[in-house]
């Protein structure tokens, strides 16, 4: 079992109340937590901070386009083991007699085995196919999968505490819905976007801050923009703005002078959207 101790956010990190009831609710039911939100919400981080807070180590399971869920149990090396009995002639071929030297144990095979309680991070389940949340379903449900090649059943020791992440590229089936608890981490109000930054820059002036926070709302807000900058882009900019030395003045589009914000590629990531807002500024300050 866990223990009681609850999840109250980190110095690292801000989480929001609603987040914190998410994460114990989902600790307290045993299942694993969705959490949803656009790139750069800090999903991620959340299971680094979670399991950090908690005292467990964490296991990551990054998820690609290609990935399977097989490989979250464990593959079978029949290449390896082919290779080695042809070359067993040589020591006699003790390894490839006990098929378990070639079965690589994937994310949850350790998570399942490991001698003390751990937290699981699947990222970015969206990224895989259609099928491969549904093939988890009753891993992630009972805690145990068979493994064949072994004739054993691996089972958890520990119930990890489980995170998943997505980036809503897909919808996830019902049935694997129903299993989880399930968080949306909305995009941070300006309150929790200053602490979040206060995080990171601890000293940074407060009017390059509300010119800087000015600027990116006005850039989020933008209707028809194709990808929004985000909280890790809001701090990417900054840094370069702290760096570079940039003061308040330059990020506010005062009269004809400034058209787009310096460093606008670190929020701004395509050219339609880079002359989407050169329009609005341009349109201010004809209004003005
Ligand atoms: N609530 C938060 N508190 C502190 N930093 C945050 C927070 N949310 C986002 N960040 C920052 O944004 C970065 C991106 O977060 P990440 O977890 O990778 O986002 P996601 O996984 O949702 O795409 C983090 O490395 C962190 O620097
Ligand atoms: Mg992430």
């Amino acid at each position: 079992m866990i223990s009681p101790m609850k999840f109250q956010g980190s110095e690292q990190y801000v989480a929001t109340r609603d987040l914190t009831l998410a994460v114990n609710a989902a600790i307290a039911l045993q299942r694993p937590l969705l959490v949803k939100g656009e790139p750069g919400t800090g999903k991620t981080m959340l299971a680094e901070q979670v399991a950090a807070s908690l005292g467990l180590p964490l296991l990551q399971w990054h998820i690609k386009s290609t990935t399977k869920a097989q490989q979250g149990l464990y593959e079978y090396d029949a290449v390896s083991r082919l290779r080695d009995s042809q070359l067993a002639s040589i020591d006699g071929g003790e390894r490839v007699r006990d098929i378990r030297n070639y079965i690589v144990q994937g994310v949850l095979w350790q998570a399942f085995t490991a001698e003390q309680p751990v937290a699981l991070l699947i990222d970015e389940i969206d990224k895989a196919d259609i099928e491969f949340p549904n093939d988890l379903l009753r891993e992630l449900d009972r805690m145990e999968f068979y493994c064949y090649e072994t004739r054993e059943l691996i089972r958890a020791r520990h119930r990890p505490v489980v995170f998943i992440t997505s980036n809503n590229e897909k919808e996830l089936p019902d049935a694997f819905l129903r299993r989880c608890f399930f968080h949306y981490i909305r995009f941070p109000e300006a309150d929790t976007l200053r602490q979040i930054v206060a995080v990171h820059f601890p000293t940074l002036r407060q009017e390059l801050l509300a010119a800087a926070l000015k600027t990116f709302y006005q850039i989020r807000d933008l209707p028809g923009l194709k990808k929004k900058p985000s909280t890790s882009e809001l701090l990417d900019w900054l840094r370069l703005l702290v760096a570079e030395d940039i003061p308040p003045e330059a990020l506010l589009a005062a009269d004809d002078k400034v058209a787009v914000p310096p460093l606008a590629g670190a929020l701004l990531k395509n050219e339609q959207d880079v002359s989407l807002f050169e329009k609005l500024v341009y349109l201010n300050q004809r209004n003005r």
